[in-house]
């Protein structure tokens, strides 16, 4: 049975409900918040990391706690204002995964768009059309995010919990059987 360590940093909401949805249905889960999470991930057969956009990298709290994080298997998760499969979203995984301490392997990614703070609407409604917040497009992105995490979101982030838990069987299964081979050579 695998064991998840689940760290979340979210401010509004977000990231937090996917982080529970993915803690729910972890065969064994401990959830922290950023802040409170542990820096000695060995009891943990995976790690889930979950942040909100800012910047186009990962919020600032968990980019202090991302170095600290060694020796461990890894699943990023994030929400954002932005489409998934967007450039902008694409590389933040990577921008997360640079900031990784040392000995880490990241297992898989899961990313899904976040209600932007309405605070935040409210200061970027006049931005100018020339502006990567102005314009009609941002305020469609916007409008899309803006019933986001919803019940697919939450269900497309257990699959993926069932899909790691998959993998790794598979890929143990895989090394022990490549073992076997490499010592009868
Ligand atoms: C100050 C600020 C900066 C943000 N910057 C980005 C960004 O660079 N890219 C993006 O896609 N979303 C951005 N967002 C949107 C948030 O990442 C998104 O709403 C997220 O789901 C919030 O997560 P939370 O509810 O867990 O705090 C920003 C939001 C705020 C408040």
């Amino acid at each position: 049975m695998n064991k998840w360590a689940v760290i979340y940093s979210s401010v509004t909401g977000n990231t937090k409900m996917v982080a529970e949805a993915i803690a729910g249905a972890a065969e064994k889960a401990d959830i922290f918040q950023v802040q409170e999470a542990p820096t000695d991930l060995s009891g943990y057969d995976i790690v889930a990391i979950g942040y909100w956009l800012r910047l186009g990298q990962p919020d600032p709290m968990t980019l202090k706690y991302l170095p600290k994080v060694e020796k461990s298997r890894v699943v990023f998760f994030q929400t954002h204002g932005a489409e998934v499969t967007s450039e902008h979203a694409i590389t933040s995984f990577a921008r997360a995964g640079y900031n990784l301490g040392k000995d880490c392997e990241i297992l898989g990614t899961f990313g899904c768009q976040g209600k932007i703070n309405p605070v935040l609407l409210e200061k970027r409604k006049n931005a100018p059309a020339d502006d990567p917040h102005g314009g009609t497009a941002a305020i469609e992105r916007w409008k899309k995010a803006a019933c986001h995490p919803d019940e697919a979101d939450l269900a497309a982030a257990v699959q993926m919990v069932r899909a790691m838990e998959h993998k790794l069987v598979m890929r143990e299964r895989y090394l022990a059987k490549k073992q076997k081979t490499d010592n009868s050579l």
